[in-house]
């Protein structure tokens, strides 16, 4: 059965790939390079035994994605993780996420469309609650996203959701928490350019590669002042995708779901937890809180377990011990 995966060389989507060709799917990746590099496909290759397809094509580009789907037939369905993420540089340069992220999403639901292809996963993000109301958060609470970054995603959601019903496609939305940690190989990980989020940022810190980890902010309303979120193992994430493929093969309509852990742990937990991974104390210093972060957002995610059939099954101690695998054995990401 073969799977069109977008942004098939990133992050989340190479953990995917593996977990897919584990279960012997059929595997096109697109990728426009914009944050990734073509070796984390031959690794997943490698690590797996098995090879894939791959088109470097970018979603702002129609011809390009409709030549995809004219090359390669009967696919059976889509995952959708092509996009510009970093919360920051989205506020700073809005149109450049609206363009990239909706167009190229548009682009990519017009050719499905075109080619007969019905079923979909789509990459979400918790950031579509924003500063949820009640925690832990329930799939059915209000999408009000507080950054263009956010903005984006519940638009792709909104625009997906209307074209499933006109179209009668099957589509799984699934909400990420806080995606961390590597393969256990050590041979896949996350390979930032300059790290936005709390983990690759403390374990260049550990490598010795920046100085100190600023917490941004021990004032909050949360146990030790510290942000609380839901941590969840790429690995745990990557067999999500895999659930929601057999959701849509057996299930018609659309379904979202929260893919966290529902357990949540502070910045100071994970800096301690990742010093007792590397051997040593990670240095750390308190800084001012970050513009649009929140206290605590953590996932109720009783949804995802009992109508996917999926749990997260790796606590802090994968995480934090496979990130520093990745990191010591890849100093330089896959630059290597
Ligand atoms: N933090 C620090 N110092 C850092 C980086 C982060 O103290 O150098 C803190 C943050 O203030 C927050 C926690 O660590 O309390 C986690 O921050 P991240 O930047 O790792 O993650 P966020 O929760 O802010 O955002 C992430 C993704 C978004 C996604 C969101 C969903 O970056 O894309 O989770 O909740 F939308």
């Amino acid at each position: 059965m073969k799977i069109l995966i977008t942004g098939g060389a990133g992050y989340i989507a190479s953990h995917t790939n593996v977990e897919l060709l584990k279960e012997d799917y059929e595997l096109v990746l697109v990728d426009n390079f914009s944050n990734s590099v073509y070796e984390s496909v031959e690794r997943v290759e490698k690590l797996t035994g098995k090879q894939v397809s791959f088109y470097e094509a970018d979603l702002r580009d129609p011809e390009a994605i409709e030549k995809v789907f004219e090359a390669e037939k009967d696919i059976f369905a889509v995952i959708h993780f092509a996009a510009l993420k970093a919360v920051g540089e989205s506020v700073e340069k809005p149109l450049e996420y609206y363009e990239n992220n909706i167009t190229g999403s548009l682009n990519l639901y017009k050719a499905m469309r075109k080619n007969g292809v019905q079923n979909f996963v789509f990459s979400s993000s918790a950031t579509v609650y924003g500063d949820p109301e009640q925690i832990p958060v329930k799939e059915d609470a209000p999408v009000h996203a507080t950054n263009p970054y956010g903005h984006t995603k519940a638009m792709m959601e909104q625009i997906l959701l209307d074209a499933a019903k006109a179209h009668s496609w099957n589509v799984v939305i699934l909400r990420y928490f806080n995606p961390v940690g590597a393969h256990d190989s050590g041979l896949i990980g996350e390979d930032p350019e300059y790290p936005n989020n709390l983990l690759p940022f403390v374990s260049q810190v550990a490598a010795g590669i920046r100085e100190k980890v600023v917490v941004f902010g021990n004032d909050w309303s949360t146990p030790d002042g510290t942000g609380v979120r839901d941590y969840i193992h790429v690995v745990d994430l990557a067999k999500a995708h895999v659930k929601a493929i057999v959701k849509i093969k057996n299930n018609r309509g659309s379904f979202i779901y929260n893919i966290g852990t529902g357990r949540g742990y502070s910045v100071l937990e994970m800096i301690r937890a990742f010093s007792k991974a590397c051997g040593h104390d990670v240095p750390y210093v308190i800084g001012p809180r970050r513009p649009g972060d929140v206290a605590e957002v953590l996932a109720d995610p009783s949804k995802a377990n009992n109508e996917l059939g999926w749990k997260a099954e790796l606590g802090l101690d994968e995480m934090v011990n496979s990130a520093w695998k990745w990191q010591k054995l890849n100093p330089k990401g896959y630059k290597n």
